[in-house]
């Protein structure tokens, strides 16, 4: 069995037939998708999910809120209120994706910073693991974390820097989650080395649904389903089972995630 730890069924483009797609995932063995939220609408839509399929022959789905540092321009007090009330839910296992994005720059670097504490403080507070979006700001946000002092344990997402640079994660104790790019025949070197490097007890596989459909569905929408053409593009790097990724995977979210699935 699997766990895909990112996925966006929160996301418009499943609005008509999001539990038609758990159940596709289902059948090849998906036992648990952790549901991301971005803002305040996709963060209550992931936990009213996880509410409506509770208890239902679907794989266990889980939330996890937060503000994108996307939009961490629109985090103002209420925000910050709101999302603070939401994490206390059941099904919330944490705190994300929040993080940093110089790439984009969507949001002003100095939002996305003070966004990003805001998370780091509720994290910890809760005692919940961080799920973190960094791109080309990956020396930034580990000074965040190193500054803020107090230890948070997390994820990279969907990680697309350098094995020099995941090591840094690795080394805070952070887990490092591989999406579909791994499958993707060019521009995806680093990401290649980072997921046969990596020690297994510390990666995480995703789909990051919709988005970055492995192949051969690139361009098509990504769903959980597709998290079996990541793990064996990572098992066939890493010169292993697909089994062997699959269990240690599952293992490694049961732990970071503190969940439990049947
Ligand atoms: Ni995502």
């Amino acid at each position: 069995m699997f766990v895909d730890s990112h996925a966006h069924l929160n996301h418009p483009k499943f609005a008509y037939d999001w539990r038609k797609v758990l159940e596709k995932a289902k059948e090849v063995e998906i036992a648990a998708v952790i549901n991301i939220g971005y803002d305040i609408p996709s963060s209550e839509m992931a936990v009213k999910q996880c509410n409506e399929v509770e208890g239902e022959n679907l794989p266990k789905l889980f939330a996890s809120i937060a503000i994108h540092p996307h939009n961490a321009k629109e985090q103002g007090a209420e925000v910050a209120r709101r999302i603070r009330q939401l994490a206390n839910h059941p099904f919330v296992v944490a705190i994300g994706e929040t993080g940093l994005d110089f790439h984009y720059g969507f949001s002003p670097k100095e939002c996305q910073i003070r966004a990003f504490e805001e998370q780091l403080e509720l994290a910890y507070e809760l005692g919940l693991p961080l799920v973190l979006h960094i791109r080309e700001a990956h020396s930034e946000a580990i000074n965040v974390i190193r500054n803020f002092g107090k230890t948070v344990i997390g994820v990279a997402h969907c990680f697309t820097g350098t094995w020099d640079e995941a090591k840094k994660w690795l080394e805070l104790g952070f887990y490092i989650g591989i999406a579909g790019i791994v499958t993707f025949e060019s521009k995806a070197e680093n990401i290649k080395e980072v997921a046969e490097k990596v020690p297994i007890d510390k990666l995480l596989i995703e789909t990051d649904a919709p988005y970055l459909a492995p192949v051969p569905y690139r361009g098509k929408r990504n769903e959980p389903a597709y998290l079996v053409r990541v793990a064996s593009a990572i098992a066939e790097l890493k010169g292993v089972s697909i089994t062997k990724i699959a269990d240690a995977t599952t293992q490694n979210a049961i732990k970071l995630f503190r969940i439990e699935i049947p």
